[in-house]
């Protein structure tokens, strides 16, 4: 295997933290589930109960990005968004030791794993895998596929946004349901500013706009102007200050939410975080550098694929899509957005928001 990324972990199994009770609770104490690959019967289990395992991604679309995609012996596949490598490892069985995998992660610690699930997929096929995996942000794919000396892709793949690996992990603060975790949210540690500095400085103007942009929150304004009014007098540096400006901004109490809400509705704070997450990641501007990108890394009759979890990166995509097409530098695009059925929703939440398209280089 031809590794080109930066210094990250061994795999090393994790020591169960303590704890006291029968059932772990917090997400250090499950060493169980985050040790995957020594606890297969404790992944299947939670997976019966359509839950994700701490510290592991469940792929979403997988059937369908395989049929549209069509992967096949000896070709050369780019997974810009390698994560959990649920889709890559699928991808690597279907193009063989003849195939070669490129994957990118901005996030040292997925990548890792990802590398050892390959690793571990490449075994059980009983073959060598050529793979090469950087710890890089996918908007420098040229560059990359230049220094591999290929000329393009026969498939470009993209699953934007954030895994459950992150999502489930309190200390890197990207949800609003671990209520006592730092304000982070930076997919790639190399990144300077956290959620919490952002929220230092950022404009009411411009965060207003945000929150409307980037996850359609309708109390954008009420909001925004709580954070500027709230950071004078104290920071807004933990996940819980931030969840509890939200509710005050939509003027309800986190009892008064409870009491009034079905279960599953979304939680008053998600759009919030989804914005900002957004914000620190600068992941519309990757997004938009790959889309511009894709056709020049993209062999004759190689396809790109996207899978994006909310309206404005679908937008995105279908404009840059529909004007390959309509340009002729794409043969063919997805007529529509292609979305989880019920059954995987029902197997897996956090695919009811997935959106797949794809197109066809000319
Ligand atoms: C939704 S997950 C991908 C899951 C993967 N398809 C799987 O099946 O396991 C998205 C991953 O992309 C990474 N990522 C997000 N934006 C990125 C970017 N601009 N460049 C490189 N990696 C990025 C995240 O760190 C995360 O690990």
């Amino acid at each position: 295997m031809n590794e080109a990324h930066d210094n990250m972990d061994s795999g090393r199994h994790r020591r169960r933290a303590r704890y006291s009770g029968s059932h772990p609770r917090r997400f250090d104490q499950r060493y169980k589930e985050l040790n995957a690959e020594r606890y297969p019967e404790m992944q299947e289990h939670i997976r019966t109960k359509g839950r994700t395992p701490a510290g592991t991604h469940v792929p979403v679309l997988v059937q369908e990005v395989l049929g549209i995609l069509n992967p096949d012996r000896g070709h050369v596949v780019c997974d810009c968004t390698i994560g959990y490598a649920g889709h890559a490892i699928e991808f690597l069985k279907q193009i063989g030791p003849s195939g070669r995998l490129i994957g990118f992660d901005v996030d040292s610690a997925n990548l890792e794993r990802a590398r050892h699930r390959l690793m571990a997929a490449g075994k059980a096929f009983g073959w060598e895998p050529n793979i090469s995996l950087y710890r890089r942000n996918y908007a420098g794919v040229a560059e990359i596929l230049a220094r591999e000396g290929l000329d393009g892709v026969d498939i470009l793949f993209a699953d934007v946004g954030v895994s459950s690996m992150q999502v489930d992990d309190p200390a890197r603060g990207f949800s609003y349901k671990h209520p006592d975790s730092p304000l982070d949210m930076r997919m790639d540690d190399r990144i300077k500013r956290s959620a919490a500095d952002l929220l230092r400085t950022i404009s009411q103007a411009k965060l207003s706009r945000a929150l409307w942009e980037l996850s359609d929150e309708p109390d954008h304004e009420q909001i925004s102007q709580c954070i500027v009014e709230q950071r004078q007098f104290q920071p807004i540096a933990r996940t819980r200050d931030l969840i509890l400006l939200i509710f005050q901004a939509k003027g309800i109490t986190e009892k008064q939410w409870q009491k009034r809400t079905e279960r599953g509705a979304l939680h008053p704070a998600a759009r919030t975080f989804q914005a900002l997450r957004i914000l620190v990641n600068d992941e519309l501007s990757a997004l938009r550098h790959l889309l511009r990108m894709a056709p020049t890394a993209l062999r004759s009759d190689g396809r790109l694929g996207i899978i994006s979890f909310h309206s404005g990166e679908d937008r995105l995509v279908k404009k840059a899509l529909h004007e390959g097409y309509h340009s002729g530098i794409y043969a063919a695009t997805s007529p529509h957005i292609i979305q989880a059925g019920a059954k995987e929703v029902s197997d897996n939440p956090r695919s009811s928001s997935a959106r797949f398209r794809w197109a066809r280089r000319a």
